[in-house]
């Protein structure tokens, strides 16, 4: 396991509970001083589930694991024919090309966690539901943090306090579990999404579906489509005055390989009552809400909006133990018998391994990616 790298990651990507899942597959495992520190968890700790602590754990490892793709240093390091897993995002601004492009040319095969099919076989190693999870969770808890009254109704001796009313937009894995968070916490919860199943999701979570007069927009795979400009600025429109009538505002749309929608305008903020809050957990690939910026708390009118910077690393525990399940569920996929014994040996014929597989044996395999680095040749 590589030491992770990058301003503000605190996961890791192996926890002690599952270094024992490695050793029982034929693993010996392996991790750089410290790397586990981010996540409040001792070298002593992965020491006494088997693991061994050594300087040059990436450069001699068969198969490097992390949350982040490694630096392009520690790449060039990596054994002849190693593999790598990690996030390895190369879609939205093309941020990870050049360090796919470094992959290829040291001919090691590298696997990204956000490519993992999202088909049923696959869900225990879908790390962007499980990451997914731990944002909602912590974008509804944020919310109710920042928000200076109650989320649920009180009535006391002295009288009656109403409960908080908060709207949610974007109702996938993380807008549920937002939904599910703050309803936990006694708000009256609203949300919007614009999948046609996503409405009968919001009102299990016990929240109340808004329904606009718009059409819905299923894209390939259960996810969102692009809007169209005009649709958007309908959208915006027809969801202006539950903006504005909500305590705490919780947005959480995306859609795959694309910026994040604009949902709502400075000027529907600007509608919203003294005190209220905006929490947006898609500041980090552009933002729903407009002015937002991610890391930080901006004041827009009355309202404080609050920019997710890597939410799911502000809870590393459980956002590291979830990831590292995901991991070790695709590496255990991934294990088979070379010579009789159990070795990391990926089959390309399955599924899930060739959907996630970005480079391997001097080659881009994942054609989006591919199209993107090297141009068509025809
Ligand atoms: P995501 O993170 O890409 O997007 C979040 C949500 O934003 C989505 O629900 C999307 O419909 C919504 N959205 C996009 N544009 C919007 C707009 N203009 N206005 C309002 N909402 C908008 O999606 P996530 O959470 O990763 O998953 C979405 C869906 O993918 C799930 O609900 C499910 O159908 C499918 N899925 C399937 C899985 C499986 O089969 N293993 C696992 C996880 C998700």
């Amino acid at each position: 396991m590589a030491r992770e790298t990058r301003d503000g990651e605190s996961r890791v990507a192996l926890v002690p509970e599952l270094v024992g899942r490695l050793t029982a597959l034929g693993y010996e495992v392996a991790l750089e001083p410290g790397a586990g520190r981010s996540a409040l968890i001792d070298d002593s700790e992965y020491a006494a589930a088997g693991a061994v602590v050594v300087d040059d754990a990436v450069a001699t490892a068969d198969l490097v694991v992390s949350v982040q793709p490694l630096e392009p240093a520690a790449v060039r390091t990596l054994r002849a024919g190693a593999a790598t897993i990690s996030f390895l995002p190369t879609g939205v601004d093309g941020a990870e090309l050049g360090l796919v492009a470094d992959l290829r040319d040291v001919g090691a095969t590298s696997f990204a966690m956000e490519l993992v099919p999202r088909i049923s076989r696959a869900q225990a190693m879908d790390a962007l539901s499980s990451q997914s999870l731990v944002a909602g969770y912590r974008c509804a808890v944020v919310a109710a943090g920042m928000l200076r009254r109650f989320f649920p109704l009180n009535m006391t001796a002295a009288g009656t306090v109403p409960p908080a009313e908060v709207v949610v937009l974007g109702a996938g894995v993380a807008g549920l579990q937002a939904i599910a968070t703050a309803r936990r916490l006694g708000a009256v919860v609203k949300a919007y999404d614009v999948r046609a199943a996503a409405a009968e999701e919001i009102r299990s979570m016990g929240a109340q579906a808004i329904e606009l007069d718009l059409p819905t927009l299923e894209g390939a795979g259960g996810y969102a489509r692009e809007m169209t400009e005009e649709r958007a600025a309908h959208q915006r429109e027809l969801l202006t005055p539950h903006v504005a009538a909500a305590d705490a505002l919780i947005t959480t749309a995306a859609v795959p390989g694309r910026s994040a929608p604009l949902l709502v305008t400075a000027e529907m903020v600007e509608q919203m009552r003294p005190g209220s809050v905006v929490v947006d957990l898609a500041a980090d690939s552009g933002g729903n809400v407009e002015g937002v910026v991610a890391g930080e708390i901006v004041r827009i009118g009355n309202a404080q909006v609050w920019g997710g910077r890597n939410v799911p690393a502000q809870m590393p525990g459980p956002a590291s133990r979830l990831y590292a399940q995901n991991v070790v569920n695709l590496v255990t996929l991934m294990t088979g018998e070379v010579a009789g014994r159990a070795a990391f040996a990926p089959d390309f014929d399955d599924e899930i391994v060739a959907g996630c597989c970005v480079t391997h044996a001097g080659v881009v395999r994942h054609e989006p990616t591919r199209l993107r680095l090297e141009g068509d040749p025809a």
